[in-house]
């Protein structure tokens, strides 16, 4: 192989292993630039005689030729690779799954309500939604608290800054039993001078308030009321009513209730109601979830029905309370927190 070729091969095998076209660059100055091999083997020409000078000088241009071919090739090889990579980092994966909106989900303590209403509507039980900010007659004196109950003391109830016809502050009811006698009230008005009114059949839920916190009980929490006055309504009825209702919720049949002596202002008797599971963790316990008893022939009055004529019971649920037995849950606040790694659990 002769001088010539061994250039040519040396410059072809420097620009195939050139990685970059700046590299490129600088491997073709070795060869073709101003002070490059080629250059100066044509440099040299000038000292041969005129007709070794032609020969020799034809065979450096085609070797010119062949390295500034090679040297092409390569440029090219490159600006495409470049091209490749850009066009592989640029790339869209149409069959990637979308990004896709957040599935929502009814809030555990909602489906609790739900669940409480479909329940109780099954029994013939209505449905009512009544206001949170209540007046001081409808939350404290028609359910017969005395006007220095401690319950209205602004530590445990919240008010609002205004005040109603009776020129009492407004407050934040702080239980729904007010739901009892404005549901009471408006079924009476409905059947003024009938000459029998249907039973009053009803379960209010909502959002209730107090001045409380921490890890069971909540300054935002719910209860849920209900209401089954008429002519011959007894406390078998409620116990009845009430042992359906649990088992049916717990999905347990062979739960236990007790009906424990209690006292409200607003029924008398007055029972707390326990129940205590047949199995699970909580097996055997007695678990309080609901006060409950006969309405008082004063809150009767208040209804503007006749005690003599109309007795009935009511009792007041906590479904926050029913939702952590239900679900396991042992913290309230979690409910009204917020964090989505909670509720998403419930979906
Ligand atoms: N209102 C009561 C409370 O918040 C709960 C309650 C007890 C409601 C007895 C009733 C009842 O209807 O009969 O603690």
């Amino acid at each position: 192989m002769n001088e010539l070729d061994q250039l040519v091969d040396g410059a072809c095998a420097a620009f195939a292993v050139a990685p970059t076209p700046a590299e490129l660059e600088n491997a073709k100055a070795r060869y073709l630039g101003k002070s490059g091999q080629v250059t100066e083997l044509l440099k040299a020409l000038a000292s041969l005689p005129p007709d070794e000078k032609k020969l020799r000088g034809a065979r450096i241009n085609e070797a010119k030729q062949q390295i500034e071919a090679a040297l092409q090739q390569r440029r090219q090889a490159l600006a495409d690779a470049e091209l490749q990579a850009q066009l592989r980092a640029e790339a869209l994966d149409v069959t990637l799954p979308g990004r896709q909106r957040g599935v929502g989900s009814v809030h555990p303590v909602s489906r609790t309500i739900e669940r409480i209403e479909s329940i109780f509507a099954s029994m013939g039980f209505d449905v009512a939604d009544g206001p949170e900010i209540e007046t001081d007659w409808m939350n404290f004196t028609a359910l017969n608290n005395p006007a220095n109950h401690p319950a209205r003391s602004m530590q445990d109830t919240f008010y609002v800054d205004m005040k109603d016809a009776d020129g009492m502050w407004y407050c934040l009811r702080t239980h729904t039993s007010p739901m009892q006698v404005r549901y009471a009230r408006a079924h009476a008005e409905r059947h003024a001078g009938a000459a029998t009114m249907p039973e009053i059949r009803v379960i209010a839920p909502g959002r209730t308030y107090r001045v409380d916190s921490d890890a069971t009980h909540s300054p935002m929490f719910h209860q849920c009321e209900g209401l089954w006055i008429g002519e011959n309504v007894s406390f078998k009825d409620l116990k009845a009513v009430f042992t359906d209702f649990c088992r049916r919720f717990f999905e347990s049949d062979d739960l236990q209730l007790r009906f424990r002596p209690s006292f409200f202002p607003f029924t008398e008797p007055s029972a707390e109601i326990d129940i205590a599971f047949s199995s699970g963790p909580l097996q055997g316990k007695w678990l309080e979830v609901a006060g409950s008893g006969q309405v008082h022939p004063n809150v009767v009055r208040n209804y503007g029905l006749d005690p003599e004529r109309y007795i009935g019971f009511a009792f007041g649920m906590g479904p926050d309370r029913l939702t952590m037995l239900r679900y396991g849950v042992s913290d309230l606040r979690l409910f009204f927190e917020g964090d989505l790694r909670f509720l998403s659990q419930f979906r």
